[in-house]
């Protein structure tokens, strides 16, 4: 059931709710999967990598979780590492992934120097990036020496947190995804592992595609 192994007969589940799989075929009637990775550094945030040959994170998850359609909702650079949500469910993926929503995802950057108020001021300010203004982005330092920080991204272009340091003469040395909206990655959850959303984190998913705000 939702990925262990369960040796207790008497046990009961909600069929709802849960996924339960005997002989490698689901038998529950849950029709879509949500998992959380802790996505290790080296592989890429793609359901196919033979045309790189690369190693993607639908590769990488246990052979109980697999099933056909799965694909990560949302992209992470192959040397970053946390929170990717991975799912069958292609509608909500697209409402997470739609720019209109404007979805919060949460960083924590090691830098190779300490990021200034100048620098600090132009994430707020939302920056020019190759003439491209990005959104106001949020920055707060997570240690005294100010080269650790918290970015709170709500757009996602291409290596836009590595780019924004940049500009700003900084070099992005590690970049973990910690939260995605109301998301939050499990701190238990070890590099490459991942799990089934709980019933809570799945209704603050499904709240945030009907709702008026954007929870997620
Ligand atoms: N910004 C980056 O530069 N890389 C990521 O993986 C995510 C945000």
């Amino acid at each position: 059931m939702n990925g262990q192994c369960i040796r207790q007969p008497e046990l009961r589940a909600d069929t709802e709710k849960s996924e339960i799989c005997a002989n490698g075929s689901r038998l529950s009637k849950n029709r879509f999967v949500y998992i959380m990775m802790n996505k290790p550094a080296g592989v890429i945030s793609s359901s196919d990598g033979r045309k790189t040959g690369e190693k993607t994170v639908v590769d990488i998850l246990p052979q109980s979780m697999k099933r056909r359609g799965l694909f990560p909702a949302g992209r992470l650079d192959k040397d970053s590492t946390g929170l990717v949500l991975i799912t069958d469910d292609g509608a909500l993926a697209h409402d997470i992934l739609s720019p209109k929503k404007h979805i919060d995802k949460t960083y924590i950057v090691r830098l190779d120097r300490p990021f200034d108020d100048e620098t600090a001021a132009d994430f707020e300010r939302g920056m020019l990036l190759c003439d491209e203004k990005c959104l106001p982005a949020e920055i707060s330092a997570e240690n005294p020496e100010r080269t650790l920080a918290r970015v709170v991204l709500r757009q996602g272009m291409y290596h836009q947190i590595k780019r924004m340091f940049k500009k700003h003469s900084a070099q992005v040395l590690e970049l973990h995804r910690v939260k995605m909206g109301a998301l939050e990655l499990d701190p238990s959850l070890l590099p490459g592992e991942a799990r089934y959303l709980c019933e809570k984190e799945l209704e603050l998913l499904k709240t945030a595609r009907g709702g008026e705000h954007n929870i997620l």
